[in-house]
């Protein structure tokens, strides 16, 4: 946010309820400091009023908004443009408006890549890939890693026919190169074995629940990348056992500011000032979580 005027650009979060989003503290931090005359602003909209609330938006000084919970499939059949990758994901969690029209992207797993390139300076291509949970987040990072040519996935998750289905989805767009796995130990086993990135997509971990972990932890191994999407608490039970095998290891911190910084990037074609944006999303977690 720079000085308000009659020119100030909005950006909002559409959403409900919205709760404590860091996405307005970190948006805000990143305009400001790219001298950028855009404000970002909650939109929490009920869902008998999100068709009046989307039609409005494109007639107003908007250059875009990003979605979440529980809208981001939904307000797909309001945009005028999908992008492939969102479309492939089935979700859209950042629109741009430019002319009037309205084009939808997710960038939730270009995050997640982003972040394990940055962080971890590890990339994707060539590498053999094992997901936890075959959710909405999953789905994201997976449709990602496979547009960016990953060797093979895994998907394993807790209800199996979950897994075959989104397997069956990634599949159908890229050739076979992944598989569901079941959860169980010898099969899970075998398939991390050859993994060089595992990653949990699920919620397992998760504050107050700070003491289960997805996984059981004999079968991790030195070699893997561990991933976790969770990051409240920064360092979750799976992180930690993965760092005592020596893996190196990566919270879910990074792909909620880099989701946002690829955002920012649609939104003003301008490069995001990534650490503006982590020392404002650290802030904000220390105070509030
Ligand atoms: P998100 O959008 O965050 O991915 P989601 O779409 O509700 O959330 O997906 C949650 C994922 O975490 C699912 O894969 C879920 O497994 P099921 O399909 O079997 O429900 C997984 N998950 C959640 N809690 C879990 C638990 N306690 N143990 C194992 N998997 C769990």
């Amino acid at each position: 946010m720079v000085n308000i005027n009659s020119k100030t650009g909005y950006v909002g979060l559409l959403g409900y309820p919205l709760g404590h989003s860091v996405s307005p503290i970190m948006q805000n931090a990143a305009f400001k400091s790219r001298n950028i005359n855009n404000i970002y602003i909650a939109l929490e909209v009920k869902p008998q009023d999100l068709e009046t609330v989307v039609k409005a938006i494109p007639k107003m000084n908007f250059a875009g908004f990003n979605v979440t919970i529980p809208y981001k499939i939904e307000i797909m059949k309001y945009l005028d443009e999908i992008d492939d990758l969102a479309q492939f994901i089935g979700a859209v969690n950042t629109v741009v408006i430019k002319d009037g029209k309205m084009k939808g992207y997710n960038t939730d797993g270009i995050g997640f890549m982003r972040s394990l390139e940055e962080e971890l300076g590890v990339k994707p291509e060539g590498k053999n890939i094992f997901i936890l949970g075959s959710g909405g987040a999953s789905r994201a990072i997976s449709m990602t890693l496979a547009m960016n040519k990953v060797g093979k996935m895994y998907i394993c998750n807790r209800t199996f026919e979950k897994a075959e289905s989104l397997v069956a989805d990634i599949n159908e767009r890229f050739g076979q190169i992944s598989q569901a796995v079941p959860m169980e130990k010898e099969k899970m086993a075998e398939a991390i074995s050859e993994a060089d990135i595992l990653i949990n997509t699920t919620s397992v971990g998760t504050y107050p629940n700070v003491d289960e972990m997805p996984i059981d932890k004999d079968l991790l191994h030195g070699s893997l990348a561990v991933c976790d999407i969770v990051y409240n608490p920064r360092k979750t039970k799976l992180l930690l056992e993965a760092e005592k095998l020596g893996c190196r290891s990566m919270s879910g911190l990074g792909m909620l500011i880099f989701q946002g910084a690829e955002a920012f990037e649609i939104w003003t074609g301008v490069e995001a000032p990534a650490n503006t944006m982590f020392e404002a999303a650290e802030a904000f977690y220390n105070h509030s979580v």
